[in-house]
């Protein structure tokens, strides 16, 4: 299987990780060999009931007897989509709050880029320093890292970028400002939460200069954070909010939501703003609203926060610096680049997966699935810290 993997699927990395995967269930993916591996990743952060959650699979199953696809997105009033928008809508602050559904997080971005430059007639759009929005050609020149955007150039111009937390480069958002893109919390940059108060400054002066407010919460999104969206944690509403990942519990999915005045702007002048053809797809929607319905009417949110306790509880070791993050959107900060790499890799033949940051090279991503189980949570800690009392060890002798 790897072989054939490696010689006929197109590759990201030069090592890919490669297990064999054969099923997955629960907290659990199981490889061709019947190893089990206990999942701190969640497809990052995308399984957020965890794999094969029996509600998602039986709204699937139950539309599977109905239809799967009729007609492009935004012609045919399609139950699932409907019901996941409008159960969306009340549990959001965002007036009027209108979903454009689509296939991923950075077609999300693209489509929120388009309507804030779309509605407001003006290009300039600001990001953040060591943002991560997607990979398309809109959603990759939000970056600023360079050496990833270089061999692509001309990405789309006119975007400009401020120090996330820094509130004296909220000043550089002016009249020309379509709008400011961030993260709510920053998560390829090392899982960096916003100062108090901070994104509250950037959207008074969002407000000021009639410019939008977009967050992103594909990744801390749907529940993550103890909150079904982390704006919630922060009093702050933005204009447009990006989400996916989590979405669909497992299924490719993303959508971005506005002011029913400001999202209608795609439909006129020129009609047909944004078209996608399977965005709102029936089976995907049907999978979104058992996800949305289970996250928002159990005790996975709440209880999302007693898991980091115990995380946070459990975690403590020489070679670990810090545990950043909120509820189930953690990082380990360990003492070097060396440790996390030899950690995620020999975590993953004792059957636990951890998985990289992009940017903080010091960081081990922990974002299980919100339906992990405390003892589960108590297994793999253990395993990690077993494995850093083996890395520190092998440093001394
Ligand atoms: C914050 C954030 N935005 C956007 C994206 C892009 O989402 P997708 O990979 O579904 O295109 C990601 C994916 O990792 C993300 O973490």
């Amino acid at each position: 299987m790897r072989k054939d993997f490696l010689t006929y699927q197109a590759q990201t990395t030069p090592h890919p990780l490669g297990i064999e995967v054969q099923r997955a269930k629960g907290s659990y993916i199981y490889d061709t060999s019947g190893k089990s591996y206990l999942d701190f990743v969640a497809g990052v952060s995308a399984c957020s009931l965890g794999h094969l959650h029996p509600k998602v699979v039986a709204a699937i199953k139950e539309q599977l007897e109905l239809y799967m696809h009729v007609m492009v997105y935004g012609e045919y009033a399609q139950g699932p989509a409907i019901e996941f928008s409008k159960l969306l809508a009340q549990h959001i602050e965002i007036e009027n709050a209108t979903t454009y559904m689509v296939n991923s997080g950075t077609e999300a971005i693209e489509g929120a880029l388009k309507l804030a430059r779309r509605y407001t007639g003006r290009q300039e759009i600001i990001s953040a320093h060591q943002a991560y929005h997607g990979n398309t050609m809109g959603s990759l020149s939000l970056s600023d890292f360079e050496e990833r955007k270089k061999p692509f150039y001309p990405l789309i111009p006119q975007i400009r970028h401020i120090r996330f937390n820094a509130v004296v480069d909220i000043e550089k958002i002016t009249s020309k400002t379509a709008a400011v893109v961030l993260e709510t919390i920053q998560g390829g940059a090392g899982i960096i939460v916003p100062k108090d108060g901070y994104l509250q400054k950037v959207k008074k002066r969002c407000e000021e200069v009639g410019a939008l407010l977009i967050l992103d919460e594909i990744q801390p999104g749907f529940g993550r954070t103890g909150h079904l969206f982390a704006f919630q944690k922060y009093s702050v509403v933005p204009d447009i909010l990006v989400i996916g990942k989590g979405m669909a519990g497992g299924l490719p999915a993303g959508a971005f939501v506005a002011r029913n005045e400001v999202i209608n702007t795609l439909s006129d002048a020129p009609k047909m703003g944004h078209i996608t053809t399977f965005g709102g797809n029936a089976i995907i929607s049907a999978a979104a609203l058992a996800t949305l319905k289970e996250i928002t009417s159990s005790n996975l949110m709440q209880e999302t926060l007693e898991k980091e306790a115990l995380f946070k509880e459990l975690l403590q070791h020489s070679l670990l610096e810090e545990i950043r993050g909120i509820g189930l959107m953690l990082a380990l900060i360990v003492t070097s680049e060396e440790v996390a790499n030899q950690l995620i890799l020999k975590a993953q033949e004792k059957g636990l997966i951890l998985f990289w940051l992009l940017f903080e090279k010091r960081a081990v991503r922990i974002t299980p699935p919100l339906t992990i189980s405390k003892q589960e949570i108590r297994e793999g800690c253990k395993k990690i810290i077993h494995l850093l009392d083996e890395i520190e060890t092998q440093a001394v002798n």
